[in-house]
C-alpha cells in the first residue's frame, strides 16, 4: 500500500526554539519510545532529565541525546515504584536545572500472561510500575510544574479499550493512568497545569511490538494498518511536542490516540 502520510521530524513542522529554557523530566527516557520523545523535546530547545533503573543505559542515552541535539540531558537512576527514589530524582533535576516544565510518565512494564497463569506479584508489578509510578512522579513533580505552569504527558495504550488477551495487568494499569490524567487535569487546571495522555498503537521497532505483536499466543489479535504503515516512535514524539506546545494550550484531560486509525479498523475475528 502506498504511504500518503510518511513519518516526519517535528522540527520540519514546529519552530526549533519553542521549548527554549524549558526542562523535561521523563521517566522511561533511557530507551524506546520515551527516548525518542525526549530527543524531540530537546531538539526544540529544552534540557531534560531521563529517569530509569538501568544506569549504564541511561548514561549512554543521555550522552547520545545531548550530542544529537546540542542540549543538556541528565541521567538519573530511580525506580518509579519507590516514591523516595522518585523524589530524589526530582531533587537532582531541580538542583541541576532549577525548574521542571514538562513531565513524561513513560516508565512501563509488560509481558504476555493469561489471567489463569499470572501471579499476584506479576499483576502487582505492572500496576506498581505503570499506575503507581505515574502517581509517584506526579506527586514529586507537582510543586515545580505548578511553579512553571507546565504540562504532563502520560504514555498509555489502546489495548484496554477492548479485551486484549493476556494483557489484564497492563490493561488495568493503563486504565488507571488514563483516569489519573483526567483527575490531574481538572484538579490542577486552575493552577495552570495541563495533563494529557498519548495512547500509541503498534509502533515499529519497540519493545512493545517485540513483546506483543509477534507473540500473540491466542492468534486473535491482528493489527490493522489503515494508513499503510506501522507507527514510528517519531509519530508519538511529534504528538508530545504538539501537546507540550502552546498550540495545545486549550487541550487538557484528553487522550490522543496515535495509531493511524488501527483501533477503528477491525478485520474478521
Ligand atoms: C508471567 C511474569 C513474566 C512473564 C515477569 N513475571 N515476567 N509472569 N510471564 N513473562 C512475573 C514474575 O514471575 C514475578 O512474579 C513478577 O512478574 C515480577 O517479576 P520480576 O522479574 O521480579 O520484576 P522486575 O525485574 O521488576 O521486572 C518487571 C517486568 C519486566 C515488568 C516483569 O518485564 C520489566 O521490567 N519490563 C520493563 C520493560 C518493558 O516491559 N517495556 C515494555 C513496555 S511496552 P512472581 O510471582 O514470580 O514473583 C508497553 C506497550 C504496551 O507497555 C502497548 C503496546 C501496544
Amino acid at each position: 500500500m502506498s504511504q500518503f502520510h510518511p513519518v516526519v521530524d517535528s522540527t520540519t513542522v514546529f519552530r526549533r526554539d519553542i521549548f527554549k529554557n524549558k526542562v523535561l523530566f521523563c521517566t522511561g527516557g533511557g530507551s524506546g519510545i520515551c527516548r525518542v520523545m525526549t530527543e524531540a523535546v530537546l531538539r526544540h530547545g529544552a534540557n531534560a532529565a531521563i529517569v530509569g533503573r538501568n544506569e549504564e543505559r541511561l548514561k549512554r542515552a543521555a550522552q547520545e541525546l545531548s550530542a544529537a541535539t546540542g542540549n543538556a540531558c541528565l541521567p538519573v537512576k530511580a525506580d518509579v515504584r519507590d516514591p523516595i527514589q522518585v523524589q530524589d530524582a526530582v531533587k537532582i533535576t531541580i538542583k541541576r536545572y532549577g525548574r521542571i516544565d514538562f513531565v513524561i510518565n513513560g516508565a512501563a512494564g509488560n509481558f504476555l500472561a493469561p489471567i489463569s497463569g499470572l501471579s499476584e506479584n506479576g499483576f502487582r508489578t505492572v500496576i506498581e510500575i505503570d499506575a503507581l509510578g505515574t502517581y509517584h512522579t506526579i506527586k514529586a513533580t507537582l510543586p515545580y510544574v505548578r511553579a512553571s505552569k507546565g504540562s504532563y504527558v502520560h504514555v498509555s495504550a489502546t489495548l484496554h479499550y477492548r479485551g486484549t488477551p493476556y494483557q489484564v495487568h497492563v490493561s488495568a494499569a493503563k486504565a488507571a493512568v488514563d483516569a489519573t490524567s483526567a483527575v490531574l487535569a481538572v484538579e490542577e487546571g486552575p493552577h495552570g497545569i495541563r495533563s494529557n495522555v498519548i495512547a500509541p498503537g503498534l509502533i515499529a521497532g519497540t519493545e512493545g511490538e517485540e513483546r506483543l505483536s509477534s507473540k500473540d499466543p491466542t492468534g486473535q489479535k491482528n493489527w490493522y494498518l489503515p494508513t499503510g504503515r506501522k507507527g514510528d516512535s517519531r509519530d508519538v514524539a511529534n504528538a508530545a511536542v504538539f501537546l507540550f506546545s502552546d498550540a495545545a494550550s486549550y487541550i487538557s484531560g484528553q487522550v490522543l490516540v496515535v495509531d493511524g486509525a488501527s483501533e477503528h479498523l477491525r478485520g474478521p475475528m
